[in-house]
């Protein structure tokens, strides 16, 4: 049976109301209803999470947060901790977002954060990948490194809350100076599902899914998924337009 794909939507800092946050939930949530293929989850800034709840969390739209601290309670001046986001509806939690990193997360603290948000019962997108890329693959080191850092004591039989995200940074975002082929990111994948394979019992490692994003919308999703053998999408600026998130939604759903 094929498994569902992930269809992931990752707001970062936008909107700046809750007025408009609502709106665009609202808006995704109605065109996710009849998904029967696809898990989909957007990933609002925190504030807004429990507002969303609040008005009705569909089944088949689900909450995530965009980062979450390690420890659970305390003199922790800015952060959040997994117990509050659990409380204010979130079921899934990105960790190690490229831009996370740069304000600072460092291998460590992805690692603690991982295990923190694993004991919570949180559904983790892991994001990985290189600020640049060379044509003789000495990127793939950083990937590798990466995940090994980030899963260490990561307990195998956990593996069904994890994803991984493969996002080349120089793919990310308005500024992007590349975009990345289906074609690289099922390599970059093999690579990626080959070194989990070597972190855990092959047989399980298998099972995590390995999502692309960089600059992902209408107009290449399909062929990620599709060409690309991915197993979901992590979305950023197109998450924001209703139409264009809700058209990801549905061409997910339309591809074996
Ligand atoms: P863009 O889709 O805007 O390039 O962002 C990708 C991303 O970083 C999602 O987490």
């Amino acid at each position: 049976m094929a498994t569902k794909k992930i269809i992931a939507g990752n707001w970062k800092m936008n909107p700046v109301s809750t007025k408009e946050a609502l709106a665009l939930y609202s808006g995704i949530k109605k065109n996710s209803a009849r998904l029967k293929q696809t898990t989909a989850v957007v990933f609002p800034p925190a504030v807004f999470l429990a507002t969303l709840r609040d008005k009705g969390v569909s089944i088949k739209l689900d909450l995530g947060a965009q980062n979450v601290f390690y420890e659970e309670i305390g003199a922790f001046t800015g952060q959040i901790s997994p117990l509050m986001l659990k409380n204010v509806g979130a079921k899934w939690v990105i960790i190690g977002h490229s831009e996370a990193r740069a304000s600072g997360d460092t291998d460590l603290e992805i690692n603690v954060k991982i295990l923190s948000a694993l004991k919570n019962g949180f559904k983790i997108i892991l994001c990985i990948g290189e600020k640049t890329r060379d044509a003789q693959g000495k990127y793939l080191a950083v990937l590798q490194e990466q995940l090994e850092k980030a899963l260490v004591n990561f307990p195998a039989k956990k593996l069904g809350q994890l994803a991984i995200a493969y996002e080349p940074v120089w793919a990310i975002g308005k500024d992007a100076t590349g975009v990345e082929t289906p074609d690289g990111f099922l390599h970059n994948s093999i690579v990626i599902k080959k070194t989990l394979s070597q972190i855990f019992d092959p047989k399980k490692a298998k099972t995590v899914p390995i999502l692309y994003g960089g600059s992902v919308g209408v107009k290449n999703a399909e062929s990620f998924l599709v060409a690309g053998h991915a197993d979901g999408l992590l979305v950023g600026r197109e998450s924001l337009d209703i139409a264009s998130f809700s058209e990801i939604l549905k061409i997910a759903e339309k591809v074996k």
